[in-house]
């Protein structure tokens, strides 16, 4: 039995916490700590008034400040700390979770709020030579707490969501089950759902439109290559959802199904988007809105891409107008007893049925339901271990399993259409 502490009380938060709540024999306490608690009282509010056994209490919280993360873990005394928060506080829960000597989940890797910071854009620039990509974010950061967690006999399990989070699980479990090898994956993200906006974004506006605008990236023979914005596109039959036009992107499992499928030749990452987000997208790049660097403006500093959040529709606001399916998983190809062989793994989720059920669209609910199901496995032990581990790295069975039970249903299909 366990009693979490979750930080953050946005659109992922609410549906890990409500999952958690549908698994009350592990969890039967928990703490819900944000920057708003009031969003926190709204939710356990809602929690209560549906009858839920468990116990939750709430705090505010400034994940930004070690100290302030220390003062609430020490108040409410949890074994692990589930962080939904944003990718910019990683490091500061996980010095905290250290400190504190508690377990640490997130679903997220580390990326800073600040990218013109001097100190942060000289380690970025090396990276960027020696590694040979150019995103905010890589797990190097995260990494390097190996040895921390490990001497301190805790777990920090990253990536806890559904891309990372389930397309390594379910990376794990096609090697374990079907191939002797794998030689390539592409990670297929759909979304085939429809907000009725010109323009919103899924999840936080700033972390998704940060990664979109940014340049792609593969994996090939041992090493990255990098591509312009939107510059490779495919088009794919999605089950249940039908053609769609994807693009590729660079995106952070690249980086750990690297070091983690021994025999990797090439991996790719998909996302679908239409032209009309595409082209807002442009716009707003070349009007400079989605820059991250402060201006002035009437005397006030302000980030022009957080600016643009506030203008924005809050994705945890879609759920009620959106209609359709979600469409993720991963098309493998490699060798099983000297046969080739390709099997697509994936998950449809819909849109109005996570809203009937829990309130939330598709994409939170694809979200929050691993990290609930990462969160109950480093609980219950079954993926506790010393150390900091990406999801692959674990036996994937159990998750499986428990996607199954939680509302996010796969299918494994042998020989499916391949991308070229
Ligand atoms: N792996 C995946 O598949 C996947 C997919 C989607 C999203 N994600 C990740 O999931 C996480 C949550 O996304 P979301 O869409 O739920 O974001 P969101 O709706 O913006 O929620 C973020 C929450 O964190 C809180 N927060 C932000 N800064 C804080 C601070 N300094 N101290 C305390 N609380 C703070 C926010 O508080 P306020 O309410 O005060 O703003 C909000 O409650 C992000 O890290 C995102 O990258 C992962």
């Amino acid at each position: 039995m366990s009693k979490p502490l979750v930080i953050g009380c946005g659109g992922v938060a609410s549906v890990a916490i409500q999952k958690c709540c549908q698994n009350a024999g592990t969890f039967p306490e928990l703490c819900i700590a944000s920057r708003t608690v009031s969003k926190c009282d709204a939710l356990k509010a809602k929690l209560e008034e549906a009858g839920t056994p468990v116990k939750i209490t709430t705090a505010t919280v400034n994940a930004d400040d070690v100290e302030d993360i220390k003062r609430v873990i020490t108040a409410y005394g949890p074994d692990l700390v589930l962080n939904v928060a944003l990718p910019y506080q990683d490091l500061a829960i996980m010095d905290a979770c250290l400190a504190c000597g508690v377990h640490y989940v997130d679903t997220a890797n580390y990326e800073p709020e600040d990218t013109d910071d001097p100190a942060w854009r000289a380690i970025y620039e090396k990276r960027c030579r020696e590694e040979g990509f150019t995103a905010f974010f890589d797990y190097s950061w995260q990494w390097a707490y190996a040895q921390k967690f490990e001497q301190a006999g805790l777990t920090a399990l990253l990536g806890s969501g559904f891309d990372p989070g389930v397309t390594s699980v379910f990376s794990a479990y096609a090697l374990k089950h079907y191939f002797d090898e794998i030689h390539t994956i592409d990670i297929l993200d759909c979304n085939g759902g429809d907000h009725g906006y010109p323009f919103a974004t899924n999840f936080n506006p700033e972390i998704n439109l940060r990664e979109v605008s940014a340049n792609g990236s593969y994996w090939q023979d041992g090493h990255w290559v990098e591509t312009k914005p939107m510059e490779i596109k495919r088009e794919y039959d999605f089950p249940q959802v039908g053609k769609k036009d994807m693009y590729l992107l660079h995106h952070e499992e690249i980086e750990s199904l690297a070091k983690n499928i021994p025999g990797v030749r090439r991996i790719r990452f998909f996302m679908t988007f239409g032209q009309s987000y595409l082209t807002h997208m442009k716009c707003l790049e070349n009007v400079g809105m989605l820059s991250t660097s402060p201006i002035e403006f009437e005397g006030k500093q302000i980030v022009p891409i957080q600016f643009l959040k506030a203008l924005l529709p809050d994705p945890a606001s879609l759920g009620p107008r959106t209609v359709g399916k979600t469409n993720i998983g991963c098309i493998f190809s490699g060798v099983k007893d000297g046969k080739p062989r390709t099997i697509y793994i994936y998950n449809v989720c819909d849109h109005q049925a996570c809203y009937r059920e829990l309130g939330s669209q598709a994409i939170s609910y694809t979200t929050g339901v691993p990290a609930m199901i990462g969160a109950a496995l480093v609980a219950n032990g079954a993926w506790r271990k010393p150390g900091v581990f990406n999801l692959e790295q674990m036996d994937p069975d159990p998750f499986m399993e428990m996607l199954n039970q939680y509302g996010l249903p796969w299918v494994v299909q042998e020989d499916p259409a391949t991308v070229e």
